[in-house]
């Protein structure tokens, strides 16, 4: 596993392989990286002949400064796991390397991205689209693995790759989990072990409204999962919103889509932490 720093040294790198044919992975990620973006990770190895695992937290896409600042970063950790997994380079470049000056691109995919954390992080999904946009055009990837998590995040994405016309298949990969069900974030290492605690009544309340869902309505099954994570003092919910899947606007009735996923963000604890997770109803 080598770690590459520039584009131009990157360019240098993958071009013989894409000469010689090989299918090129990658794996954008923002560092701090855990078993989520390992199952990322693997799957590209496995799917391709090289893997590229970006490593970079890219401030365009934050709103918040403070959230920037307190981002975590653990370069050393990262790589460890870059290797023993066996992805053949990490792409660790600074910002003046990103953004040499300023990007003033705009992207706007409306509706998608005009709803749920749209409205809610003006900025992030324009800035998120700056930086997996440049990414693409260095590295040309055959195929580029996200994390369901982030569930709005890859419909940006994809409707950017359509508006681009960029050659990318975009893999969407299923959520994973600690033991207790609690998505895994990097944002998880900032809850103090009280704060991780409560934090896993978001995924046991998200399990227990699909069997809820079964005899209730949509907006039942919205309270109900809305009342009982705020009835946990040190949770509130910032929004649930009941979604088609592949056009994100709320539905009404569980007969409006054959996709239906259930998107929530969450205030947890003292700083407080702001935590994402969703559930697919069908
Ligand atoms: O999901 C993330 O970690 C980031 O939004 C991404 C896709 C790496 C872009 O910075």
């Amino acid at each position: 596993m080598e770690i590459v720093k520039t584009i131009k040294a990157l360019n240098e790198k993958l071009f013989s392989a894409r000469n010689s044919g090989k299918s090129i992975g990658l794996v954008p990620t923002m560092g701090a990286l855990h078993a989520g973006h390992a199952s990322l990770i693997r799957r590209s190895v496995s799917e391709n002949d090289i893997t590229v695992v970006s490593d970079f937290v890219n401030p365009t896409q934050f709103n918040d400064q403070n959230d920037l600042l307190r981002y975590p970063r653990t370069f050393e950790a990262d790589c460890q796991l870059v290797e023993a997994i066996g992805a053949d380079y990490i792409f660790y470049p600074s910002v003046e390397e990103m953004y040499p000056e300023a990007d003033t691109r705009t992207f706007s995919y409306p509706p998608i991205d005009t709803v749920m954390e749209g409205p809610r992080r003006p900025g992030h999904f324009n800035g998120v689209c700056q930086i997996v946009s440049k990414l693409f055009y260095a590295v040309n990837p055959d195929r580029a693995y996200f994390g369901e998590k982030d569930f709005q995040q890859i419909a940006v994405i994809k409707a950017m790759v359509a508006d681009l016309k960029i050659p990318v298949t975009i893999c969407p990969c299923p959520i994973v989990r600690e033991a207790d069900g609690l998505a895994l974030s990097s944002r998880n290492a900032l809850l103090s072990a009280d704060e991780r605690n409560l934090a896993v009544n978001i995924s046991k309340i998200l399990f227990a409204s699909k069997e809820f869902a079964h005899a209730h309505t949509v907006d039942e099954t919205l309270a109900f999962v809305v009342d009982s994570i705020n009835a946990h003092e040190g949770l509130e919910v910032e929004y649930y919103e009941i979604v088609d899947g592949d056009s994100l606007q709320k539905v009404s009735s569980w007969n409006d889509s054959e996709s239906i996923v259930g998107c929530i963000t969450v205030y947890c604890g003292q700083l407080p932490v702001r935590l994402i997770d969703n559930i697919r109803y069908k």
